[in-house]
């Protein structure tokens, strides 16, 4: 993987010719967060499905850095973190991707003291992290800057960190992971208000109480924490922890099989996550069946077929997903009619749709929350710059859709998120090559 590489794309023009099957991979933001929440336990943790992409190396580079040992084979991790000891973060690796941010939760917690760079990630907005700082300094830590002002400094009180009443601003994701894994190990109980209830959050109330921490509140925006008292957690399991699918890819996916493809099964996914985005589609008009983990589009070529506009307005889960505002963006462009697409978590992620203006699309900003985009228009392949991950998949659709030869930089971002993208999408018959740029 190099920074100059690109995705040569031939498109279809609007044909929809692709058929097979294509299979999702394990959550990248589920992944992220339970392997963090592996610097919690004085032992082995072994997880199964974990995707094979840049953003897991990161995770497990901060956990060696920390004094974990780790072990990869392919989807396969363990991460031992017995031998923690070190609370300051790798800068130039903390700084390159947002996740960085979780495992401040857990260090702080075993270690009473982390030093750590503000976090990278996908430019799609200021991304501050005052939720995660308030959080810790209500649990009595002390937060500073360091004198070069380049880094937070985060000490526990004496003893540990103490249970505390918590109210979260905003409905963070990462935010909510740290403070719950820094609370299972307080001295006393917390209360954490108005947390994020995405199926990572829950996915890693449920791997904290299988170590044994008492949470209440699963699924709700209120979560009850009965600290453990500082003592590191020990897995119980009898196999590895199985990363379940992540609903982002399926959802990217599903979008693909609607404007490109004749027939497509989706398997390895779990509908279940993307209840809303699938009523949408289908809403729209896109012949979408499922089964508890698969989903089937067919009979998807009817002459004269067209989709109906959309309305969209990300929310919270279990709103619209912010992470497939893009890909429906491209679904949009294709839809006969006015659709309407309100970007309410990130203040700067709707700029993907000039590149796709530039395409062809009818696209109007009314402002940083809110596109109107007339459909159908037809699509001519150019130049593209993946601005982040998720609009890198969205650029792909669209390039897939259009007329003619698409190349698509900055892919670098694209593989921070999706595994083995092009062998999947060469699987269905898009005409994808990995180059030089
Ligand atoms: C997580 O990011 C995901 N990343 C993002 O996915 C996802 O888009 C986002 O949640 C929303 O679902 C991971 O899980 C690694 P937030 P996160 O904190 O936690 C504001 C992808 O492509 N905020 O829920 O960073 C923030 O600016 C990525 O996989 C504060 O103001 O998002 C945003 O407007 C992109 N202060 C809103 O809250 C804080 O301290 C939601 O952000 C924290 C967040």
């Amino acid at each position: 993987m190099h920074a100059t590489e690109s995705f040569r794309i031939e498109g279809i023009s609007g044909k929809k010719e692709l058929r097979g099957t294509i299979a999702v991979s394990g959550s990248k933001n589920e992944a992220l967060s339970l392997l963090a929440a592996a610097a919690l336990f004085n032992g082995k943790v072994p997880f199964s499905n974990v995707p094979v992409i840049s953003d897991i190396e990161k995770m497990t580079a901060l956990l060696r850095h920390a004094g974990a040992v780790t072990d990869e084979k392919g989807s396969a991790i363990t991460v031992d973190a017995a031998t923690i000891s070190n609370g300051r973060f790798d800068r130039e690796t903390a700084r390159a991707f947002r996740a960085s941010i979780i495992l401040t939760g857990p260090l702080l917690a075993r270690l009473g003291k982390v030093t750590f760079p503000p976090p990278g990630g996908c430019l799609i907005g200021k991304r501050p992290i005052d939720v995660f700082l308030s959080g810790y300094e209500r649990m009595g830590a002390r937060v500073c800057t360091t004198d070069d002002n380049e880094s937070f400094e985060i000490v526990a009180p004496e003893g540990g960190l103490r249970g505390a009443e918590i109210f979260f601003r905003v409905q963070s994701v990462t935010g909510t992971e740290a403070l719950l894994m820094a609370a299972s190990l307080a001295h006393g109980t917390s209360v954490l208000h108005n947390v994020a209830m995405e199926p990572e959050v829950t996915s890693l109330v449920r791997f904290l109480e299988s170590a044994g921490v008492e949470i209440h509140g699963i699924g709700t925006p209120i979560l009850t924490v009965v600290g453990n008292g500082g003592k590191a957690l020990s897995f119980r399991g009898e196999k590895p922890w199985t990363i379940t699918p992540d609903r982002i890819e399926t959802g990217s996916f599903v979008i693909l099989g609607a404007l490109c493809a004749e027939e497509l099964t989706i398997t390895n996914c779990d509908p279940s996550q993307l209840a809303l985005p699938l009523d949408i589609l289908k809403t729209c008009g896109v012949p979408i069946e499922t089964t508890p983990d698969s989903i089937r589009i067919r009979d998807n070529s009817k002459p004269n077929k067209s989709f109906s506009a959309l309305t969209i307005r990300t929310h919270e889960y279990p709103g619209f997903p912010t992470d497939l505002q893009a890909p429906f963006g491209i679904f949009a462009t294709q839809a006969t009619g006015e659709s309407v697409v309100e970007e309410m978590i990130f203040e700067g992620r709707l700029g993907y749709l000039e590149d796709i203006a530039r395409m062809g699309a009818n696209v109007a900003l009314a402002h940083v929350h809110k596109a109107i985009i007339q459909g159908p228009s037809s699509l001519s392949g150019r130049e593209l710059y993946s601005p982040d991950l998720r609009a890198g998949l969205a650029y792909i659709i669209a390039a897939c859709v259009a007329r003619g030869t698409s190349h698509i930089h900055n892919i670098h971002y694209i593989d921070r998120g999706y595994e083995r993208l092009e062998e999947k999408l060469r699987g269905i018959g898009v005409a994808i090559q990995r180059v030089k740029a």
